[in-house]
């Protein structure tokens, strides 16, 4: 078996690594199409790299990463598929657990989960409250999850603390305003990575990716591995983040 190395690649600089990486797991039903398999099978084969990514970013000293499993959109598929991944979810849930304790994992799901199959939130309370007092990488999954629908709950409830006189309007600033958002407990995301070559954000982290670097990749996301996030790595060192600045 070959043994990986748990070592940050020597052309990288540890100082300048991300904090927090944000993926678009994109690619797992064209990747199954490719091979002659259903759907399904590439979305199997895609928890698996997801999982590989999650013990690179650990090894490297990254702090957080946010992987978007389903979008609000996505209830749009066919209904066995939908119902193919809310099952999954719950399997690597339960089977996984364990793990991520034994390496200090903290995860949390972020979307709208109350309309989540009741199974699955079972899963996902007892994932969140287990490995809340975790101490190693933020591992954030968001389900059911949309921007927008992120930006109008949290104004719903900043608009509800007006009103009730427990805010004034010219209290709430971005700082304030990302407390109310699902994020609250993670720093902004420094790189978006998104795999198979689409260039759209689909309504992914919108506020908080307002100046996150964008890396596109051609390679579909079962195939995504420690040498496509190497190359996502350097290739964010070469830029220039002057957010907004010259
Ligand atoms: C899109 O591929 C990918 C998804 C719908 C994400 C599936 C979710 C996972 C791999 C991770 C689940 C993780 C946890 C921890 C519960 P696609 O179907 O859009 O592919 P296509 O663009 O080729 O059609």
């Amino acid at each position: 078996m070959q043994t990986i190395s748990k070592e940050l690649p020597k052309d990288l600089d540890q100082k300048r690594l991300p904090r927090h990486v944000a993926v678009i797991m994109d690619g797992n039903g064209r990747w199954a199409k490719r091979r002659g398999l259903p759907r399904i099978i590439g979305h199997r084969q895609g928890v698996d790299a997801l999982k590989k990514l999650l013990r690179c970013c650990d090894d490297w000293g990254i702090e957080a990463l946010t992987a978007y499993a389903f979008s609000t959109e996505n209830w749009g598929r066919p209904h066995e598929e939908v119902d193919f991944l809310m099952a999954l979810f719950e399997r690597v849930l339960m089977r996984e657990l364990q793990e991520m304790m034994e390496e200090n994992v903290r995860i949390q799901f972020v979307g709208n989960l109350a309309v989540l199959p009741p199974s699955l939130q079972t899963q996902i309370d007892r994932s969140m409250n287990l490995t809340k007092e975790n101490t190693g990488i933020q591992f954030t999954v968001a389900t059911n999850y949309g921007g927008r629908q992120e930006i109008l709950q949290a104004t719903r409830a900043i608009a509800t603390q007006v009103q009730q006189g427990h805010l004034k309007p010219e209290e709430i600033d971005e700082a304030l305003f990302s407390r109310y958002l699902y994020t609250a407990n993670v720093c902004d995301p420094d790189l978006l990575i998104r795999s198979s070559g689409e260039m759209r954000l689909s309504n992914f982290l919108l506020w908080q990716m307002a100046y996150a670097e964008i890396y596109i990749t051609d390679v579909l996301w079962p195939d995504f591995g420690r040498e496509q996030f190497h190359k996502a790595l350097s290739d964010y060192q070469q830029r220039n983040r002057r957010f907004g600045k010259i």
